[in-house]
């Protein structure tokens, strides 16, 4: 296969700068995706011009979201009555058959992976860079998810109850990876399933769950709908034989779900406003790549993104740093991800809203050291479905105010805000007087800092010297705290996730 090929070239070639080429070449996507190279081989049938080529084009999954189109409350009732009915079967399999499924479902996702990739940039302007270890992360859970069903039930002197039927309502930023999530926890906790992706990333949730049928979980089993108006949405959810809700979305949005019906138990991740604190012993070259890696990755449209950055005493002043930080981000190329030169791609739609108001406007005081504009571009993937240009040029704004708007509201965008403050004491103020509580960082080198930051900040994932995007599942299970989760204490990716799906009898009182 190239890949064999490629590895006599290098070592032959054995120099630094081929190396460098090569790195560069792949990076390119420029590796010949060779119709001979081996497509069993995980990985050596995906990274290529051919997939970003296939994305402007794309109709992948079209016909699939056709087909899953609710018009009607009785349509609607169809679909919850088969749900019930095909649980017993799901759960008269028994947790091995149900994980031999599930890791399958690994297999078939990691099969996919090209058409994930192609869809994810097609649908939501995902790069290829953002949307493979979006495939991974899914795959990841398949595993996970798999091996935790097994254990479930096994644990000394309980009973886990399985539930019949879980509605999953997740979001269209990580289009794959999180509906992916939730439908395979839910699975492998004996539940059958009704998942509806959010509208702009239908197809991309479709190709996913193409991919759990081919691995064996049945079509009433595993039920894909999309719905004509809102009201059906309310309807299911206000259904009494839906027994789990997990959504990923707004905080206003769960509460409006919880609002629907008071006894039903819901695993929800929502809404994040999170910060970096650099204190003057970070390493700041670390620290400048990942505040824009976490700030612009996917055009911030992430609830795991960093939207503040928190500098502590002489960080604030440092010439340096600010250089690197603004040279980092005024360089990132920004556009449309069939081009591979992209390394920040679209909004979702246009900007409107709070959003647009976000990229637009300043508070007293702030000021733009780097001003987002919209971009021009003769890409189709530029637009959104209405046809309004959805392309911007990430922005910096500096001078954010401590109970500011800026300082306080969640923008889902590529927008960074510098604060500014005495004391590491300070900056954890800063952030602790935030409603939300999702992800956090800290960068800094001193063993009492990491110690007071830890024992004090409030949020649910905490990263040192790191980016804060990007949880690994089993060992960075993600979930929020106050208003970044409803339903506290189930973290994504972590097995309290799986027995939250169900319900325990005769649990021995701990120790
Ligand atoms: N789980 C995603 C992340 O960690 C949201 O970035």
């Amino acid at each position: 296969s190239n890949r064999v090929q490629d590895r006599r070239t290098f070592d032959e070639a054995g120099s630094a700068a081929r190396v460098e080429a090569l790195v560069e070449q792949g990076r390119k996507g420029e590796f010949d995706n060779a119709p001979d190279s081996d497509p069993d081989l995980p990985g050596n049938h995906i990274w290529g011009r051919e997939i970003a080529d296939r994305m402007v084009e794309s109709k992948l999954g079209d016909d699939l979201v056709a087909e899953a189109r609710v018009e009607s409350a009785e349509a609607l009732e169809q679909i919850v009555a088969r749900g019930v009915a095909a649980a017993d079967g799901w759960q008269a399999l028994g947790a091995d058959e149900r994980a031999r499924i599930l890791y399958r479902a690994g297999e078939r996702l990691e099969a996919r992976r090209g058409e994930l990739l192609e869809v994810m940039g097609s649908e939501c302007g995902k790069t290829l860079d953002q949307g493979d270890p979006e495939v991974s992360e899914a795959i990841d859970f398949a595993n996970y998810y798999a091996m935790l069903g097994q254990v479930i039930g096994q644990v000394d002197g309980a009973t886990y109850k399985q539930q019949k039927l879980t509605a999953v309502i997740p979001p269209w930023n990580f289009p794959v990876a999180i509906p992916a999530g939730g439908t395979l926890a839910a699975l492998a906790a004996g539940s059958a399933v009704i998942i509806k992706p959010a509208s702009n990333s239908a197809r991309s949730g479709a190709i996913m769950i193409e991919a759990l049928w081919e691995a064996g979980v049945p079509r009433d089993v595993l039920q894909f709908v999309q719905f004509a108006d809102r009201a059906l949405g309310s309807k299911l959810v206000a259904d009494p034989r839906i027994d789990r809700l997990i959504l990923t979305g707004a905080y206003e949005t769960a509460v409006n779900f919880r609002e629907l019906r008071q006894d039903l138990p819901i695993l929800a991740e929502t809404s994040g406003k999170n910060a970096i604190i650099v204190t003057p012993n970070a390493d700041l070259d670390l620290a400048a790549r990942d505040v824009v890696q976490s700030a612009f990755g996917h055009a911030g449209q992430k609830c795991s993104a960093a939207s503040l950055v928190i500098l502590v005493g002489s960080v604030a002043t440092s010439k340096r740093f600010r250089g690197q930080l603004l040279d980092a981000a005024r360089s990132l190329k920004v556009g449309t991800p069939e081009n591979l030169e992209t390394q920040m791609g679209t909004i979702i739609t246009a900007p409107d809203g709070k959003l647009l108001r976000g990229l637009t406007t300043l508070s007293a005081g702030e000021k733009w050291l780097i001003e987002p504009k919209p971009l021009k571009s003769d890409s189709p993937l530029a637009a959104d479905k209405k046809g309004n240009n959805k392309l911007w040029s990430p922005g910096v704004r500096e001078g954010v105010k401590r109970g500011s708007e800026y300082h306080l509201t969640e923008y889902f965008g590529p927008i960074l805000g510098i604060m500014t403050a005495a004391t590491l004491d300070e900056a954890i103020d800063m952030v602790n007087e935030i409603d939300y509580g999702l992800t956090s960082g800290l960068h800094s080198l001193d063993r009492d800092e990491m110690a007071l930051w830890l024992d004090r900040i409030q949020a649910g994932n905490l990263y040192v010297n790191r980016g804060i995007t990007g949880a690994i599942v089993r060992r960075q299970s993600f979930g929020g705290w106050k208003k970044s989760a409803i339903g506290a204490g189930t973290k994504a990716g972590g097995p309290s996730y799986l027995y939250g799906l169900g319900e325990w009898e005769d649990a021995p009182v701990s120790a």
